[in-house]
């Protein structure tokens, strides 16, 4: 048995719940909701077959929070009204009853909005536009568009529609967790970066002042779900910008996940495209184990090219206690099972999600 085995196929507790294992699929939006962002019959079996394969925990796709500047793509599922949180029963019910647990992964999409049924303008912290070009295997195209500078108002929104979105999420959905997304370069993680924020009001400034937001959006989201299994997800590239670096590195990394733990999330996931490499140029720390440095009692789940057992394994020497893995999930949706029995992973085929993210037919077939 190999150390990443024995080491994931074990239980872990998470505030009070306990997971069959300690391997999670990555959230991963693929644009198959209803064009009203309810979740589909296809969705339904896409997600049950993660369970059935063995993972412990399911991070769900990006899910808009209100029916304002949300909503990033087009047939995104939504959290957004009591519609959209009834269409999860069924997805819901099909992880569970494989054993599995579902996390709801709450999303504000900010300036990188490119399809939003609600409105026809994007909001972002600063009037900035974007960097880069929107994505076309999400119906976008061109470049995005320079949002509206947020107001006091739209921000109050915003933080209330994260509240009421988890409320509907544990409640009327009936998902066992939230994580809140504050990485890739969505809204939240707009606040938290210099260059998209350029504010002079108590959001904008320093590190401290831009993870404001987000420590804002955890203490709504607490006080309406109360004790349940509550995590953020945080990053220093975004989808939009590969390769950014917090200015301050180790600095910064301090600031944000030390502030995180404070503010009484039980779990922090990180997110780099190698989750295994050192966070900085300055060859030190990755930013799992700066993570584990400055958050000490918060659970930690890492994720970026770990289905390769060695690199798992010095993320989970580093300090993650739960692997989740994207595209090696998508291509072995049984990976935890194949592990146990030592069957071959199949490589991962780009071709799934091209021309659109969509879930394809040859993916249920699995
Ligand atoms: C098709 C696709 C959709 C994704 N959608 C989301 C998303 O909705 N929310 C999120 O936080 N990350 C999203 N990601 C990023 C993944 O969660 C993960 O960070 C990335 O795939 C790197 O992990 P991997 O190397 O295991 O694939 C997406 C990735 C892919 C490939």
């Amino acid at each position: 048995m190999t150390a990443f085995k024995a080491r994931t196929l074990t239980q872990i507790d998470i505030a009070g719940r306990t997971l069959r294992n300690r391997l999670a699929v990555a959230p991963m939006t693929r644009v198959s909701a209803t064009a009203a962002g309810d979740a589909t019959a296809a969705m339904a079996d896409y997600y049950e077959r993660f369970a059935k394969g063995g993972f412990g925990l399911v991070i769900s796709e990006g899910l808009y929070t209100d029916q304002a500047y949300s909503q990033g793509y087009l047939n995104q599922p939504g959290m957004a009204n009591d519609q959209q949180a009834h269409a999860w029963h069924s997805v819901i019910q099909g992880i569970n009853a494989h054993q599995g647990m579902v996390f709801a992964q709450l999303m504000h999409a900010g300036a990188l909005s490119q399809g939003n049924r609600f409105r026809h303008e994007t909001a972002a912290p600063s009037a900035v536009r974007p960097t880069g070009e929107q994505m076309r295997f999400y119906y976008g195209e061109g470049r995005y568009a320079e949002p509206k500078a947020m107001s006091d108002e739209d921000i109050a929104d915003a933080i209330g529609g994260f509240a009421s979105a988890a409320q509907r999420a544990m409640q009327v959905a009936g998902f066992d967790g939230i994580e809140i997304h504050g990485a890739n370069g969505y809204l939240l993680d707009q606040f938290l970066t210099d260059y998209s924020n350029q504010r002079a009001d108590r959001w904008g400034g320093s590190s401290e002042r831009r993870v404001q937001l987000t420590l804002e959006v955890i203490k709504a989201v607490r006080a309406s779900v109360g004790d349940v299994p509550l995590g953020v997800r945080i990053s220093q590239g975004k989808v939009n910008d590969f390769g950014h670096k917090w200015a301050q590195g180790e600095q910064d990394a301090e600031v944000i996940f030390g502030s995180l733990h404070a503010a009484g999330v039980d779990f922090i996931h990180v997110t780099e495209h190698q989750a295994w490499q050192p966070a900085f140029a300055d060859n030190g720390a990755s930013l799992v184990k700066l993570a584990r440095r400055y958050a000490p009692g918060s659970l930690l789940i890492a994720n970026g090219g770990l289905e390769d057992p060695q690199h798992a394994d010095t993320a989970l020497d580093e300090g993650a206690d739960i692997i989740a893995l994207g595209k090696a999930a998508l291509a072995n949706p049984d990976y935890p099972q194949r592990l146990d029995s030592k069957q071959p992973m199949a490589a991962f085929d780009p071709a799934i999600l091209g021309p659109i993210a969509n879930i394809k037919d040859v993916e249920l077939a699995r």
